[in-house]
């Protein structure tokens, strides 16, 4: 069965990581006026990923400037820390990496009671099978499409073939009804279609959208544009 059967169209989620960090208001306002459907924040500390970037503060900032939901990627060690503190910034998904979590159930669980969505990401070297035993408990899997830390990093061409990899799992186990299937990381023009094909629901962008040439609204309107024309895998 098709991850999108009943025709709900395919998410674009914008990573703010690449928007203009002087103007976040207006490039978040840009975005959503131009068809996103979620804002995508990413949250790096230094010690999970290299890279040290956006707290509570900033994401509370993006809450103030949109109705859309925020989804808030915690690249994060013992991110069971900071849940309370993102939510209460307007978090509405809230996603942490299996590779972060000693207890990734009851960092779930905490996010659900919380009142924000749970979500769990994979780095690319994690066997998508890692999943299985807490596919029934989220609303949404992240599929790293490059290795976190930064924006702007070329797309690693086996990411499709993990996603089919994901998607039979997904076909196998009980998952709830629409469950977010979200890639992150190089998905531009060229490389979103096969994502798509391969059951990607939600797709990431950063540079793709805030470096586009057209500016930001024209990169949303590209990525809808390639993905539009793509077919859609049956599981
Ligand atoms: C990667 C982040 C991504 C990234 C996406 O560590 O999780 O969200 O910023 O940026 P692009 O689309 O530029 O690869
Ligand atoms: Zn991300």
């Amino acid at each position: 069965m098709s991850r999108r059967e009943g025709g709900r169209p395919v998410g674009i989620s914008p990573s703010i990581l690449s928007a203009d960090f002087g103007r976040l208001a207006a490039d978040v306002e840009a975005v959503v006026a131009a068809g996103a459907d979620w804002i995508h924040v990413d949250v790096m500390d230094g010690h999970f990923v290299p890279n040290i970037t956006i707290g509570p503060g900033v994401t509370a900032a993006v809450r103030r400037a949109t109705g859309v939901p925020v989804d808030v990627h915690l690249m994060i060690e013992h991110p069971e820390r900071y849940l309370e503190a993102f939510r209460e910034a307007g978090a509405d998904r809230i996603t942490v990496h299996y590779e972060a979590c000693a207890h990734l159930h009851r960092v779930v669980e905490r996010i659900r009671e919380l009142g924000a969505l749970p979500g769990v990401a994979i780095n690319p070297a994690t066997p998508v099978e890692v999943l299985r035993d807490i596919l029934s408990e989220v609303d949404l899997v992240l599929l790293m499409t490059v290795n976190p830390g930064f924006g702007g990093q070329r797309f690693i061409p086996t990411a499709p073939s993990r996603l089919r990899r994901l998607v039979d799992l997904l076909a196998d186990a009980r998952v709830p009804d629409g469950l977010e299937v979200q890639v992150d990381g190089g998905i531009d023009a060229a490389t979103a279609p096969a994502v798509v094909e391969a059951g990607a629901t939600n797709l990431v962008a950063g540079s793709a959208i805030y470096g586009s040439e057209g500016g930001a609204a024209e990169g949303v309107r590209a990525l809808r544009r390639a993905i539009e024309g793509a077919g859609v895998r049956k599981a």
